[in-house]
């Protein structure tokens, strides 16, 4: 059997077997039997495709009557009111009355769990289960019940027995954990105008890391309407500054879906020492850390003639005055300039002489990049 195998750009390693799941399946299957007794007919519904083998060899070994169908659960972006909607796809059983059992392969933040509660609370069921074959503890978040648990793991992605990589490994045995050994989470700095966003973007193809703007992410949140998007718009419609806790919250989500990459290039994130220390705890639960927080250093002057000339034509009128933009830096000065010091006690400070040619400055940023 291979220990290290290789699915489309990753490596996994292999990490348990067979025997280990048969084992964790046979004593899900007796608790939910013991939980049910002989008399209840239940019916299992196991959420595709990650589902197919566990529900089989779940199947195989339930001692007494029952009945087994799958769900596929689709998410689609509604009209500008509904945000994503929801929908199980291929439930024809009439389920009236009848006990539900859900199967799912893994659950990880719980986000998928809570679609699926929010979608059989409204069905004339008798009673709702829900039993996963894995769990990752770390993440899930939720303050949602998870009936019967497996096998409960670390924050890692892993891959086999019905998993997949995009698209791959579902048909292996064991069950494979990804090889993260030189993630790389970087913290692009520098006050505005310094060319953070262009740097970003031909720096994350390079490294083949995933650029998190927070601007992005509130326009998505709040364009998909999501829980967050909606609480950080009554604070946004008020006219007061989003929270850091609602800030913090949005960019764990964003993270927590880019399970198999190889690190993140934060942008406009932490602003705050506060969302800073959050930041690492966040990434300390998965093992992993801030390498350095990287900084464009652009003296002011220049700074300023830059956004007035950019404002000549990016039409936005707080790119036109220069005592608005000055105002802008003493913001950056007096408020995100601490994080400097935050990042320089901890020897992960990297300052990157920011003036001259695009070419040049993506040169600086990396040398500095090759050595985190
Ligand atoms: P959640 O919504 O974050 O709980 O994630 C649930 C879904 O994400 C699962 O049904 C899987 O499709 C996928 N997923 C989460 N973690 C893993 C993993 O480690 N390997 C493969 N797929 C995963
Ligand atoms: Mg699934």
């Amino acid at each position: 059997m291979k220990q290290t195998i290789k699915i489309h750009d990753k490596f996994f390693n292999r990490y348990f077997g067979a025997e280990k799941i048969q084992k964790a399946i046979d004593s899900l299957v007796q608790q939910v039997h013991d939980d049910l007794g002989d008399d209840e007919i239940p019916i299992f519904i196991g959420i595709l495709n990650g589902s197919f083998m566990f529900v089989a060899d779940f199947i195989r070994v339930y001692p007494t009557n029952c009945e087994v169908t799958f769900v596929k659960l689709a998410s689609y972006e509604g009209t500008e009111s509904t945000g994503q909607v929801n929908e199980l796809v291929g439930l024809t059983e009439d389920l009236t009355n009848r006990t539900v059992v859900i199967l799912e392969d893994i659950i990880d933040t719980g986000n998928t769990l809570s679609k699926i509660y929010d979608i059989f609370e409204h069905l004339p069921i008798k009673q709702l289960k829900l039993a996963t074959l894995f769990f990752k503890p770390d993440v899930f978040k939720k303050a949602l019940p998870i009936d019967y648990i497996g096998i409960s793991i670390p924050d890692r992605f892993i891959i086999g027995y019905g998993l997949d990589y995009d698209g791959l490994g579902r048909n292996l045995k064991s069950i494979y954990q990804l090889k993260t050994e030189n993630i790389k989470n970087i913290v692009l700095f520098g006050p505005p105008g310094a060319g953070k966003g262009t740097q970003a973007s031909i720096l994350k193809e390079k490294y083949d890391l995933i650029h998190i703007s927070t601007g992005d992410i509130f326009r998505k949140n709040i364009k998909n309407n999501t829980e967050l998007g909606i609480l950080a718009k009554s604070f946004m419609d008020d006219g007061d500054l989003v929270p850091d806790s609602v800030t913090i919250e949005m960019l764990k989500d964003e993270v927590n879906k880019h399970r198999t990459t190889a690190g993140f290039i934060f942008d406009g994130f932490p602003r705050t020492i506060l969302q800073a220390e959050a930041l690492d705890a966040f990434l300390a639960e998965k093992g992993e850390q801030i390498n350095g927080m990287v900084a464009l250093e652009v003296p002011e002057d220049e700074l300023v003639s830059r956004i007035l000339e950019r404002g000549k034509t990016s039409g936005r009128p707080d790119d036109q005055n220069e005592s608005k933009i000055r105002n802008r830096f003493n913001e950056y000065k007096t408020k995100t300039e601490v994080l400097k010091e935050y990042y320089e006690k901890q020897d992960k400070y990297y300052g990157v002489n920011g003036l001259g040619s695009i070419d040049d400055i993506t040169c600086e940023l990396i040398k500095v990049f090759d050595k985190l």
